[in-house]
């Protein structure tokens, strides 16, 4: 008897709680389904075949703070770049270090000296190729560039092809945009940071057209997040307080290269002003949902960037078109409102 009430209390519970949404818990230890954390920072989603992709710098080991700097500059050996997939958002297995670092070449634009960040993946349909976009620095970056590699295969391993500045600007942080009509678009925080960039993509996405807008002149923005929502492009920023958080702003445009127009923190409730303690990373429309997203943020630990922790929030758009960001100590995609 005790036996099938405890079954019976269970199927009940099963019924209750599991709703079969993906369920986030913004801030704590996010484990993949081996019981590692993830460890996919700065990251990227890419969506294909009916699975999602999670791209992120691999932070592993020590931090220490770069000797003679005059800022904050902690930073891990360069990692690499991770690759996890997922169906549903939730759980995650680690598939592969899908962009190596390098160990043995000072030279490279890859080794471990180096800086290896914000790395984001789109396919092109024309050319079935995985193309990986990056932000390569020299560990007192100054180098800023954009680096780009290539893959057959979502997982890798990428093949690195090499490093530019694009159109002859300094790129720092950065995100990739695919439209909906195929066409790829680089954000990338120019100008020593103060000016930020959009510059389309050729067509096989591997390198730089002369369409390249400046926007948000003077605003100091950077870790571009961007999403399109009823024809028009939202993207979201930082500002420029290395890991340590500041507050959120967004920018609307009509025309991915046209006028971009400055709004206030689209983030709402408790440490809406350090955006939850975190810095945007990207935007993941959520497959088979009109209209629905997701904020990706990083709440770094920039004493140990090893024990950096992800924020994912609902994104949603109220009555009047504004996007708002809503904290949640938990929540599932379908039920944040
Ligand atoms: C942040 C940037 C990060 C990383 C960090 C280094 O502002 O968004 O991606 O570059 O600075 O301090």
């Amino acid at each position: 008897m005790k036996n099938i009430s405890i079954t019976l209390l269970t199927i009940i519970c099963i019924l209750v709680f599991n709703t079969g949404y993906a369920q986030f818990i913004p801030g704590q230890v996010w484990k993949d389904v081996t019981g590692n954390p993830v460890n996919a920072h700065g990251g990227g989603i890419l969506y294909h075949h009916n699975t999602y992709y999670w791209y992120g710098e691999i932070k592993k080991g020590p931090t220490w703070r770069v000797p003679g700097s005059t800022w904050e500059n902690y930073r891990v050996n360069a990692g690499g770049v991770s690759c996890y997939s997922s169906k549903d958002l939730q759980h995650w297995a680690f598939e592969s270090v899908a962009l190596s670092p390098d160990k043995a070449d000072s030279t490279n634009d890859l080794y471990i000296d180096k800086v290896i960040e914000r790395p984001k993946v789109i396919f092109n349909r024309k050319t079935g190729k995985f193309v990986m976009w990056l932000h390569i620095d020299s560990k007192d970056y100054s180098y800023a560039r954009s680096g780009v590699a290539v893959s057959d295969r979502p997982e890798g391993p990428f093949k690195y092809v090499g490093s530019v500045r694009p159109n002859g600007n300094m790129a720092r942080d950065m995100t990739i945009f695919q439209d909906d009509n195929g066409k790829a678009y680089h954000f990338y925080s120019s100008e020593e940071n103060s000016t930020m960039h959009i510059c389309e993509l050729t067509d096989d996405y591997l390198a730089h057209s002369t369409n390249d807008k400046r926007i948000l002149i003077n605003l100091s923005r950077e870790a571009p997040a961007v999403c399109k929502y009823n024809n028009r492009y939202y993207l979201f920023t930082s500002g420029c307080t290395g890991w340590s958080p500041n507050a959120a702003s967004y920018a609307v445009a009509d025309n991915i290269l046209g006028d971009w127009k400055q709004y206030d923190n689209p983030c709402r409730g408790i440490d809406s002003d350090s955006t939850f303690h975190a810095q945007s990373a990207y935007v993941i429309p959520v497959q088979g949902k009109k209209n629905e997203f997701i904020f990706m943020a990083d709440k770094w630990n920039k004493t140990d960037l090893e024990a950096s922790r992800y924020v994912w929030l609902p994104l949603v758009f109220n009555s009047a078109g504004k996007p708002e960001i809503i904290w949640k100590n938990e929540w599932q995609i379908g039920l944040e409102k």
